[in-house]
């Protein structure tokens, strides 16, 4: 795998050098964790997906989707709904901000309550709406910045249509294709088929990236070399590892990569928490019941239990996770857990308890 390189992918008038993208996942990628994912060697990363619905009334707490933390590039915001006027309306309001450089169109989410209502992948039930959408998008961002989808094959096994909805939305000018390789139907689980995300590469002429079923970093080289992509979008397998990016890098480099010291772990932890409380601290008072200290621990939660998840003490810490916790007394339970030392290695200083 020593010296893969990647080529560079340009999405209309967006270059990215390293296209690796950090997938989007709603309650995990804000601007704390992107960021860091950014520094790790991530490529380019996404927004959760935001409400169009949110940004057309204003909504205070929508808006917050849209915070940023630091210099994140390149970034993308992603929206969800099914109303092509709405999505437009907030395709200019997005636009208008100039601080994304490209917008995508989920037409993937299977959670009931987005896909019910049709938006998310209630979008690939049809098609005609879906590139309407597109469409509408496209010209409500004039050329502002360009304009991705990201969608899946099909809704259920019996319903694959990504051949169908991509030539549409590659029609209506969407300018690269986000492509995970599931069913809405399994949501999640399962493989990815990675001889459809090849089909459909092969089939359009905008950029497609693949998505789903990538793991471990080298997964990223097999994925462009079976399925020719221009890309690869990765999701879960990097969660709680943004090292992950610096291990893809230093594979391509033909480097070994390094699994980072606990000290770079505790780091990592505090600088996220701090990221979040500096976004928290934005927010205002209406929205913030329990303040911003209390609530970036709280956000930081399901990233903790991900963080932590390979050392001895994690279960003693995981019980805990539900009561509400200041920074200084969450981060001295992540110390001690820190201490416990991974499962597969002495503990340090000689603590914790032997496996
Ligand atoms: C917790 C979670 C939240 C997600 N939120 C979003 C989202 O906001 N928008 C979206 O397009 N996909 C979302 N996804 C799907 C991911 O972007 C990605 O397509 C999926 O996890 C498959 O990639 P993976 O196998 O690398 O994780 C989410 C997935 C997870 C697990």
């Amino acid at each position: 795998m020593s010296g893969f390189r990647l080529q560079p992918v340009q999405i209309g008038p967006l270059r990215v050098e390293w296209p690796t993208f950090l997938a989007p996942m709603a309650g995990y990628t804000d601007g704390a964790f992107r960021s860091l994912c950014l520094e790790q060697g991530c490529g380019a990363v996404v927004t959760e997906m935001v409400s169009a619905q949110g940004l057309v009334r204003d909504h205070e707490r929508t808006g917050h989707y849209l915070d940023t933390w630091g210099d994140e590039h390149p970034l993308g915001v992603q929206i969800y709904g099914s109303e092509p006027g709405a999505m437009a309306t907030a395709a200019a309001k997005i636009a208008a901000l100039k601080k994304f450089d490209f917008l995508d169109v989920n037409a993937g989410c299977p959670m009931p309550k987005i896909r019910n209502r049709g938006d998310g992948a209630g979008l690939m039930r049809d098609p005609a709406k879906m590139a309407e959408i597109v469409r509408q998008v496209v010209a409500a961002v004039a050329g502002a910045l360009p304009v991705t989808l990201k969608t899946r094959i099909g809704w259920c096994a019996d319903t694959i249509n990504v051949m169908e909805t991509t030539a549409g939305v590659e029609a209506a000018g969407a300018q690269a294709i986000f492509l995970h390789g599931r069913v809405a139907s399994v949501r999640h689980s399962g493989p990815a088929d990675w001889d459809l995300i090849a089909e459909v590469k092969r089939a359009r002429k905008v950029p497609v990236i693949g998505n789903g079923g990538v793991k471990a970093p080298e997964d990223v080289f097999r994925m462009v070399a079976e399925t020719g992509v221009d890309g690869v979008m990765v999701g879960r397998a990097v969660l709680g590892d943004p090292w992950w990016f610096r291990d893809l890098r230093d594979l391509a480099a033909g480097r070994e990569p390094r699994m980072p010291a606990v000290d770079e772990v505790r780091a990592t932890i505090r600088e996220h928490l701090r990221r979040e409380m500096d976004l928290m601290a934005r927010r205002g008072k209406r929205e913030l019941k329990l303040g911003a200290e209390l609530t970036a621990c709280l956000v930081l939660r399901p990233h903790l239990v991900r963080y932590l998840r390979g050392f001895r003490g994690f279960g003693a810490l995981a019980r805990t996770l539900e009561e509400r916790v200041d920074a200084a007394t969450l981060l001295g339970r992540v110390d001690e857990v820190l201490a416990s030392g991974r499962k597969c290695e002495a503990p340090e200083n000689g603590q914790g308890s032997a496996s």
